[in-house]
């Protein structure tokens, strides 16, 4: 099916489901050169009702194929809830070798962790028969498992919603599981219920380190109201996670994205050359039944690969940067500007208008003295998003107010702000537009703001301005997308 140009809100080249109702990502792998999305669906109507896997497929991350049905769908154990999928290199549960092995939350009055298998690469799934394999007398869901070439045994994480915590379980089979050690009790953003953790290692830019990293969706309790991920840094024996954050006592919350609209983000397993790529789902409990699209509601976000950076503060964060597979998306360089002085009456810029709403822009933001720095996309209707780069604070705002369409929730019109982690000169921007999302990259991924957007008609230009002092613009370069 080809349904990129039905609605106008539909994203050009974001994951959207046929038709229905999607939120988070679920069981995602990468096998033989594709790349598999699985995702929480209805596929029956655009709210939340039915939930069941879907699944699309990607030699790219960015040009999907999706199935027409579901691939788990409900039974009487209950509706199918987020997981994982991993592929069973040993053939270690019994179902074949390479068979894909997802492990999801049979949800029901109870909320209870099932196993399903594949022997044609997710096309299909076979339900254990012994389902379910791990039962707790409380809210626990969204199962995120991976082998540990180490220990030889398959890792589990689970998140236990209502007590704030991760719960770690080790199998030689996936089917029967043994509880090693709970993480995060008063630890990080404590608000909401927390959800679809994934846990991973990585080395940290520039050293020999490596780091474990604990994602950990929470809604709400979000920086700006509503869904976020907190994620941990820390050390992983194989059955116990401590974070940085118990040994220092008291480290900020760490967000991986400072927008409304980046939620259960969760990474691909066996993805290839050592990366770790993560896809969320684009949306915000607030608001997600309401926003206005017609045939579906909600896209998933960009494909981005976690990398490890320390701070300023000596602290280790975790950047996104775009996956090297969008820079294909470029189609014509439609502006080239090497340099530009900035004052304080606004310089525009055209954006392209041959693509309807769709592009990406790139620009290195010097201050020089300026106090302030202010991005502003806008269009013949007088809708606007206003991004200011505040010297002083090292901070990038993203204000959306009178952005187009907001009135269908008090909780979407908003103003998100990230840290630049910069030293408080020239920040580098990487935009993606796309019809009814913006996301914002900074400092090669060192900052991420993921916010939806619903304008009447797409943003035509870009206007920049500084405020007390002359500010530069160097290396502007908008792309229409192919
Ligand atoms: C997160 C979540 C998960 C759950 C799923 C149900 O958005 O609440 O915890 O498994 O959605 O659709």
């Amino acid at each position: 099916f080809d349904v990129s140009n039905r609605e106008k809100f539909r994203p050009a080249y974001h994951h959207t489901p046929i038709y229905g109702w999607m939120n988070d990502p679920n069981g995602m792998f990468y096998k033989d050169g594709v790349w598999h999305l699985c995702y929480q669906w209805n596929p029956y109507g655009s709210k939340w009702q039915n939930l069941s896997w879907g699944h699309s497929t990607s030699p790219d991350l960015i040009h999907w194929t999706r199935m027409d049905d579901a691939v788990i769908e409900p039974d009487g154990l209950g509706l199918i809830f987020s997981g994982s999928s991993a592929i069973d290199k040993e053939n270690s549960a019994g179902f074949g070798k390479d068979a894909i092995v997802a492990m999801y939350t049979s949800a029901a009055a109870s909320q209870i962790q099932s196993l399903a298998w594949s022997d044609d690469d997710g096309m299909t799934f076979n339900k254990y028969p012994g389902n379910p394999v791990l039962t707790l007398n409380s809210e626990a869901r969204d199962p995120n498992m991976f082998w540990n070439p180490d220990t030889k045994e398959w890792t589990l994480v689970l998140a236990h919603a209502l007590d704030h915590e991760m719960l770690i379980f080790t199998s030689p089979d996936m089917k029967e599981w043994t509880l090693q050690s709970r993480f995060g009790r008063g630890l990080g953003a404590q608000d909401g219920v927390w959800e679809c953790p994934d846990l991973f290692e990585l080395p940290v830019e520039g050293t020999d380190e490596k780091k474990w990293v604990l994602l950990c969706n929470l809604n709400p309790g979000g920086p700006f109201g509503g869904s976020a991920t907190q994620y941990f840094i820390g050390d992983f024996d194989g059955k116990t996670f401590v974070s940085d954050t118990d040994a220092s006592g008291n480290v900020p919350t760490k967000w991986l994205d400072f927008g409304k609209d980046h939620y259960a983000t969760v990474s691909f397993s066996d993805a290839p050359d050592g990366r770790r790529t993560v896809i969320g789902w684009m949306s915000n409990w607030q608001y997600a039944p309401e926003v206005p699209t017609m045939q579906f509601r909600s896209a998933n976000t960009l494909p981005r690969e976690i990398g490890l950076f320390r701070g300023a503060d000596g602290e280790i964060y975790a950047s996104s940067t775009p996956s090297p597979e969008l820079e294909a998306l470029r189609d014509r360089l439609t502006l080239d500007v090497k340099s530009k002085k900035i004052g304080k009456k606004p310089v525009s810029f055209r954006l392209p208008s041959e693509n309807d709403g769709v592009c990406e822009i790139l620009a290195d933001v010097n201050p020089g003295n300026a106090a302030k720095v202010n991005l502003e996309l806008s269009n013949s209707k007088g809708e606007k998003v206003d991004m200011i780069y505040d010297v002083n604070a090292r901070t990038l705002s993203f204000d959306r107010r009178e952005s187009g369409i907001v009135d269908f929730s008090q909780d979407f019109p908003s103003v998100t702000v990230s840290p630049t982690f910069g030293d408080g000169k020239k920040i580098s921007l990487r935009i993606f537009i796309d019809r009814s999302s913006i996301e914002v990259f900074g400092n090669n991924g060192r900052f991420v703001m993921t916010n939806l957007v619903f304008p009447n008609e797409p943003y035509s230009a870009l206007s920049v301005k500084s405020e007390n002092g002359t500010a530069k613009l160097s290396d502007l370069r908008i792309y229409s997308i192919k």
